[in-house]
C-alpha cells in the first residue's frame, strides 16, 4: 500500500513584503527538501499579506489568507511593510496583519531561540570571547501588552496628545510564564523573568504571577531582573542565560538586541505558538529591509531557522529540524556568508548550499 498520500500536512505560506518572499523561498525550499528526506507530505499553499495584500484587494489581511492559516497546519511568514505603505494607520497598515494574525490564531507565546555559532566567531558585533557558548531562548508574551492596548489621539497643536496603554491580566502572564518554566524544565532548569516592576502597575503584576508560577517549578531556578540592566547584561554574559521570558514590546526590542551576539539581525527565527493547540506561526525576527529588498543579498538564515522551528513544534519532526540546523551550520563553517555578516554570497547560492547538504541536486529545478 502507498502511504505517501495520506496525512499530508498544510502549510500556509505568507510571503508579504520586501525582503519577504526572497527569504520565504528560501526557507521553503529547504522546508520542502528536509521534510521529503523525513517522508513528510506537505504542501505548501500561497496566500497574500501585507503591502502585497493591500495592493491585490485593498487589505493587509484578506478573509482568505485568515482561512488559509486557519485550515492549515503552520504558517511561514515573512515580512510584511515598506516605506510605500508608511502613510496607512492603524488596520490599514501591512504590519497590522501580523498583530490581527497573532490575537485570531491565540498565538501567545513567541520562542526566539539565540544560539552562537562557532563559524560565525568574529563576524558577529558581539566579542566571540563573550558570546562563544551561548544558547537562550527569549519567550516573548505576543497577544497582550502595549501591543493590544487601548490607543487614542486628540487634541491640536501642542495640546494634541496619543497614548497606548500596556496592559496585562493574570492569566496573560501566567500563560506565557509557565510556558517559559516548563521550557525551562526541559533545558537548563533556569529562568530570567524581566520586567520593569520599579516603575510599572503592569510589571509589578507581571513579578506577582511570574513569582507565584515558579513555586509550581520548584526544580527551576528562576531570577528576576529590570529590563534596563538586563539588556546590558544580556550582552556581556550571554552564556549565563538558559530561558528568559517577557512582556511583548520588551521581547521584541531584547531580540533585536540579541541578534548581536547571534551574528546578524538575519540570522534568528522564531515560532509562535498557541499553547492551547493550534496552527503555529514561524517567521525570521527581522523585517522586511526595504533597504536591501530585489537585490537577491537578504540573509535567508533566520528564515531557515524558522522552517526549523516548524518542522520541531508544528511537525513533530525534530530529526528534520535538526538536519536543516546542521546544514545551515555547515554552510557557515564552509564561510559561505551573506553580506549582512561580512560576506559575498548572495540568497540563492546560500540556499543552494542548505539544499546540497541536505542531499538536493541543486541543479534541478527544486528551488521553484
Ligand atoms: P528590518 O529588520 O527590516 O531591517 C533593519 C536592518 O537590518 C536593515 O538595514 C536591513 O537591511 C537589515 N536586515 C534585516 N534583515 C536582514 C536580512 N535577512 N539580511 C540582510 N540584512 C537584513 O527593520 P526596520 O528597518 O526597522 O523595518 C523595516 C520595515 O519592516 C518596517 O516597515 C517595519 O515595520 C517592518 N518590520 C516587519 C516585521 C515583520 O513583518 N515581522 C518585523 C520588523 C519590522
Ligand atoms: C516582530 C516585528 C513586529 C512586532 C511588527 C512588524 C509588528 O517587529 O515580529 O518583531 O513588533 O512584533
Ligand atoms: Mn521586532
Amino acid at each position: 500500500m502507498d502511504f505517501s498520500n495520506t496525512n499530508r500536512r498544510r502549510i500556509a505560506v505568507l510571503s508579504g513584503d520586501g525582503i519577504g518572499p526572497e527569504v520565504v523561498g528560501s526557507a521553503a525550499a529547504v522546508l520542502n527538501a528536509a521534510a521529503a528526506r523525513h517522508d513528510i507530505g506537505l504542501d505548501l499553499v500561497a496566500g497574500l499579506v501585507g503591502g502585497a495584500a493591500i495592493e491585490a484587494t485593498g487589505e493587509p489581511l484578506p478573509a482568505a489568507t485568515l482561512e488559509l492559516c486557519r485550515d492549515s497546519d503552520a504558517v511561514l511568514f515573512g515580512a510584511t511593510g515598506a516605506p510605500r505603505w508608511d502613510h496607512l494607520r492603524g488596520g490599514a497598515r501591512p504590519g497590522s496583519a501580523l498583530l490581527r494574525l497573532r490575537r485570531e490564531l491565540g498565538l501567545a507565546v513567541n520562542l526566539r531561540p539565540v544560539r552562537f555559532r562557532q563559524g560565525l566567531a568574529g563576524h558577529a558585533p558581539v566579542r566571540a570571547d563573550l558570546a562563544a557558548g551561548t544558547d537562550f531562548i527569549i519567550v516573548r508574551e505576543l497577544t497582550g501588552g502595549v501591543y493590544f492596548g487601548e490607543q487614542g489621539r486628540s487634541g491640536a497643536g501642542g495640546a494634541e496628545r496619543a497614548f497606548d496603554t500596556m496592559a496585562y491580566t493574570r492569566r496573560e502572564i501566567r500563560t506565557a510564564v509557565s510556558y517559559a518554566l516548563g521550557l525551562a524544565r526541559q533545558r537548563g532548569r533556569r529562568l530570567v523573568s524581566v520586567d520593569k516592576a520599579n516603575v510599572l502597575a503592569s510589571s509589578r503584576l507581571w513579578r506577582e504571577v511570574a513569582s507565584a508560577e515558579a513555586g509550581r517549578f520548584p526544580d527551576v531556578q528562576v531570577t528576576h531582573q529590570l529590563v534596563d540592566s538586563f539588556a546590558f547584561f544580556m550582552l556581556c554574559r550571554p552564556t549565563a542565560l538558559d530561558v528568559v521570558v517577557t512582556e511583548n514590546l520588551f521581547g521584541d526590542i531584547l531580540s533585536d538586541e540579541a541578534a548581536a551576539i547571534a551574528g546578524s539581525l538575519g540570522v534568528l527565527g522564531s515560532a509562535s505558538l498557541n499553547p492551547g493547540g493550534g496552527p503555529g506561526l514561524y517567521e525570521p525576527v527581522h523585517g522586511s529591509a526595504p533597504d536591501i529588498a530585489g537585490r537577491g543579498i537578504a540573509n535567508p538564515i533566520g528564515a531557515i531557522e524558522s522552517a526549523a522551528l516548524l518542522l520541531e513544534h508544528s511537525l513533530a519532526a525534530p530529526a528534520a529540524a535538526r538536519a536543516v540546523r546542521q546544514a545551515v551550520d555547515d554552510v557557515i563553517d564552509a564561510g559561505i556568508l551573506p553580506a549582512d555578516l561580512g560576506g559575498g554570497a548572495t540568497t540563492a547560492e546560500i540556499t543552494d548550499a542548505v539544499l546540497s547538504r541536505l542531499g538536493v541536486a541543486v541543479n534541478m529545478g527544486v528551488r521553484a
